[in-house]
């Protein structure tokens, strides 16, 4: 166990050390008391409390981060099968039968244990989990059982790497192997077999492409699917071959080999983009701008930008360097990086590299005279001999014979030496990005550079993740701001900026915003993945309905970032995060705690953590807490990680519950009980549940909301076995639905006689007439609101009939209704007043106030008395 990655995850960096110096291993970790923390140095009882929530969880069995290779022999940790992303590599020995009838059997087994040995190390290094050996062939894992953001250049760094050390693996004879790489969706973490050969298998397509892409790749090379190489961006040099046929796949998959990195400078110029126009954060870079003016004049400034992962810190320091293009100056990048946390200095000696211009196959010493051309000016010559060495170039440092400890300050003041240099001839914006990836030597440099450069025109814009403390901010040349999120409107522009001429109407364009929480990353790849699907389907029909948004769910491209998110938290706070994703966006402590089962203190440890880790937000103090998850994705990730079977289960509980324990909220808001029901697939009590909700928001007036509920109960009715039941159902529902469409699209909309003449036929099947009425009345009011009299008083006629056969003065009173209006319309007055009399006889205001949320939509007795007061004017008794 890395206790190191642990502690930085759970934001107790700067306990790294004290667990270090005190040997604190993941054995003595889990018996780690109050006080021991306590002599640690961890002085503040909330840190020493939250520090034994997570050790308590580790004892619970909980995923632990981990370096090292699991390989199959070992036991993976014990949890759930889930849905996850993940890259899966495979690797073969090439020619291994021929090698096999050349080797004598023991001499085999030791190349092939050689070879075993390097993969899983090599792998190892990247995070990659080796699932399995067969053979000559090994299968590895990214993004299980941990997901980093990064899983799939993780994947191709090992696979390159492995190339590189089977090559220089001293076997009696020479290995080679090929490599594969795919990434998709899969189901992981069954066993599958069992004893020695059980392992955690994965169920999916992914698999046997990354095995067909395997198959593409000639001995010494890897190759990798397409999925792969939408996630590593412009970081590596592809060769395209194209698309491939393959075995199993029905259409031909295109196929990469990679060549090698390539170089890109940013991470943000290889994986992000800033084609679309900015938006917003005019505040943010006119302050920016400021301090440019303020440090070009000699007193230098430093900025900090923090702020959540794709909220766009790079992409504002790159609007600045925009901005400031005229002008003359000089720019410095250094980009950290997550790969080389542990390489010293290593944002230096890259950006040295890239602008002496080194080149893939360059020789050592065209290397040494690139370099000295950059970087000999006003130096000493002894100071270009410890860059060469700090270059890895011939050097001769050691000549120079001094303790190693002086040699690290000489090399720092060079460096410093350098940035004062250039800035004597143009003021310098220097940009450090991503120092929350910042190795500890690189650290302390920092630390020197933002105290030189405040007698220098140089302005310094540092960026790094909130988990990053930086320790400068209280110094009166440096300012720091923290990205917020972007706001709807802005959010909105960028959609559209994305977008460009393709249609999206403004309904996709309003759950893009409600989704994305105005995270600029998250737009970006939602909107794109909205776009692809509008490009596959019919583009009209998804314009109009805003449904291929969440079916979408969550763009491949987010997935490995918003598990990493969930993974670092350790499994049992992952899995409350699962089942507070069941229960919403929003949930409370009182409903996740019968839902989740589990011992309290579990609970508020688990979900203490997803607090502090900021995917939730909290109010309050448990039980009378609430939560909020920060982001919808993240809820969704949640969400989509769990099997299909285990979400029925917890929304089956999750109702349960909202019927025990909270009738009454069940009662207020039949429409959550319905969609837990509808998601557990009791399909029959969701119908019966949507036809409520729907008819208490009509109650309401919120007849929209009404028309959502109701519509969602009908779609679920064809998975309901026919029979009268259904039947009755439907009609309900359609006869609601009816008031509602009158209500909010007219009475003359299509939408009404469809809902109408589907529930008449229905109720004259089943013979009731209450159904029949309504449902008839309703299709009279389409006929009366088109202007088409005739069928008005054949609908009227046959509802005065109906009433006729009953002793309900309702239908009476509302056959009378459609009589005198009609009447009125068609100029038949007389008659007309005849049926406002009978009306008025049989109106009573306690029985029949209602009558407005069924027929038409107003009260019958005022409309009785109204009509006979204009029929009586137009009959001549204006006195009556
Ligand atoms: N204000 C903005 N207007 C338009 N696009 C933006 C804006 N901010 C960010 N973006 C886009 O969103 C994406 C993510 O932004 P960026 O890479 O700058 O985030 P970041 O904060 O640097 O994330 P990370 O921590 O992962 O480096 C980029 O493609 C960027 O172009
Ligand atoms: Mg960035």
């Amino acid at each position: 166990m890395d206790i190191a990655a642990w502690l930085r995850d759970l934001g107790f960096a700067q306990y790294e050390g004290a667990f270090r110096d005190n040997d604190i291993d993941a054995d003595v970790l889990r018996r780690l008391t109050a006080d021991d923390l306590r002599e640690l140095g961890v002085a503040s009882i909330g840190h020493r409390r939250r520090l034994l929530d997570a050790i308590a969880l580790l004892s619970e069995g909980a995923a632990m981060p981990t370096e090292a290779p699991a390989p199959a022999e070992a036991a993976a940790p014990a949890r759930e099968a889930e849905r996850r992303q993940i890259t899966v590599m495979f690797c073969d020995l090439v020619g291994s039968t021929a090698l096999a009838s050349r080797l004598d059997p023991e001499d085999l087994r030791e190349v092939i244990g050689a070879y075993h040995r390097v993969v899983a190390e090599t792998v190892g290094r990247f995070a990659g989990f080796v699932a399995k050996y067969m053979g000559d062939g090994v299968l590895v894992y990214f993004g299980y059982p941990e997901a980093h953001e990064d899983d799939a250049e993780r994947a191709v760094r090992a696979g390159l790497a492995l190339l590189d050390a089977i090559a220089r693996l001293d076997t009696p004879e020479k290995l080679q192997i090929h490599v594969g790489a795919a990434t998709g969706l899969v189901v992981v973490g069954d066993l599958i077999g069992a004893g020695a050969s059980q392992e955690r298998g994965v169920v999916g397509e992914t698999p046997n492409l990354a095995a067909r892409v395997e198959g593409l790749a000639a001995p010494g090379t890897l190759v990798i699917a397409d999925g792969t190489r939408r996630h590593v961006g412009a970081l590596f040099d592809l060769e395209d071959l194209g698309a491939q046929p393959l075995a199993g796949f029905a259409e031909p998959q295109r196929a990469w080999r990679v060549i090698g990195e390539s170089g890109a400078v940013s991470r943000f110029e290889a994986l992000r983009s800033d084609a679309t126009p900015l938006v917003g954060r005019e505040e943010e870079l006119e302050l920016a701008l400021r301090r440019w003016q303020q440090a070009k004049t000699g007193e230098g400034r430093v900025v900090l930008v923090s702020g959540e992962p794709g909220i766009g810190k790079s992409r504002l320091t790159a609007a600045l360097s925009d901005m400031i293009a005229d002008e003359p100056h000089t720019r410095l990048r250094w980009f950290c990086s997550p790969h080389h946390q542990d390489s010293v200095l290593y944002p230096t000696i890259a950006r040295i590299e890239a602008a002496a211009g080194f080149a893939r196959g360059d020789a050592a010493d065209q290397r040494r005279s690139k370099a000295h051309t950059l970087l000999s000016s006003g130096g000493a010559d002894d100071d270009f001999e410890l860059l060469a060495e700090l270059l890895s170039l011939p050097n001769a440092a050691a000549a120079l014979n001094i303790s190693p400890q002086r040699k690290r300050e000489r090399l720092f003041e060079a460096l410093l030496h350098q940035l004062a240099e250039l800035s004597r001839h143009k003021p310098v914006l220097g940009v450090f990005e991503d120092a929350h990836w910042i190795d500890p030597t690189s650290r302390e440099l920092l630390d020197l550079m933002v105290e030189r450069v405040k007698h220098l025109p140089v302005l310094l814009v540092i960026t790094f993740r909130p988990e990053f403390q930086a320790p400068w901010g209280g110094q009166p040349h440096v300012t720091s701001f923290a990205l917020n999120r972007l706001g709807g409107r802005e959010v909105g522009a960028l959609v559209l900026g994305i977008a460009g001429n393709a249609p999206l109407g403004s309904e996709v364009v309003a759950e893009i915003v409600e989704r994305t929480d105005g995270v600029p990353l998250f737009v970006e790849e939602l909107t794109k993945a909205v776009l692809e699907h509008v490009g596959q389907e019919d583009r009209l029909a998804a314009v109009l309905s805003a449904s291929p948004v969440s079916a979408l769910a969550v763009p491949a491209t987010l997935h490995a970032s918003l598990t990493a998110r969930l993974d670092r938290i350790g499994s049992a706070a992952r899995e409350i995060a699962q089942i507070g994703a069941v229960l919403g966006r929003e949930f409370s402590y009182e409903l996740i705690e019968p839902v989740a089962q589990r011992p309290e203190a579990e609970l508020r440890a688990g979900l203490g953590l997803l607090t502090d880790a900021g995917l939730l937000f909290c109010r309050g103090v448990p039980p009378q807490s609430s939560y909020l998850f920060k982001h919808a994705l993240v809820q969704d990730t949640a969400y989509g990680t769990l099997l299909r079977t285990r979400r029925q289960e917890l929304h089956a509980r999750v109702a349960e519950v909202l019927q025990g324990d909270f009738a009454d909220l069940a009662e207020r808001q039949p429409e959550l009980l319905a969609h837990h029901l509808q998601a557990a697939g009791a399909n029959d009590r969701a119908v019966e549940q949507w036809l409520k909700a729907g008819q208490r928001a009509a109650g309401k007036l919120a007849h929209p909301e009404a028309i959502a509920h109701l519509e969602r109960g009908l779609a679920l009715l064809s998975t309901l076995p026919e029979g009268p039941e259904r039947d009755d159902r439907e009609i309900e529902l359609r006869l609601a639905l009816g008031v509602s469409y009158i209500t909010v699209r007219g009475m003359s909309s299509p939408s009404v006689p469809e809902a109408y003449a589907r529930s008449r036929e229905l109720a004259e099947k089943r013979g009731n007439e209450r159904q029949r009425f309504q449902a008839t009345f309703g299709l009279w009011q389409n006929k009366g609101a088109l202007g088409i009299t005739r069928d008005a008083r054949v609908f009227s006629n046959e509802l005065l009939q109906l009433a006729g056969r009953g002793k309900n003065d309702g239908f009476h009173l509302q056959a009378h209704h459609s009589a005198w209006t009609t009447g009125f319309f068609r100029g038949e007055l007389t008659e007309a007043r005849a049926h406002t009399i009978e009306g008025s006889r049989l109106y009573d205001p306690e029985e029949h106030h209602s009558h407005r949320f069924i027929y038409g939509g107003h009260d019958p007795g005022a409309c009785a008395v109204y009509t006979a007061a204009q029929l009586d004017w137009f009959l001549g008794f204006p006195d009556r």
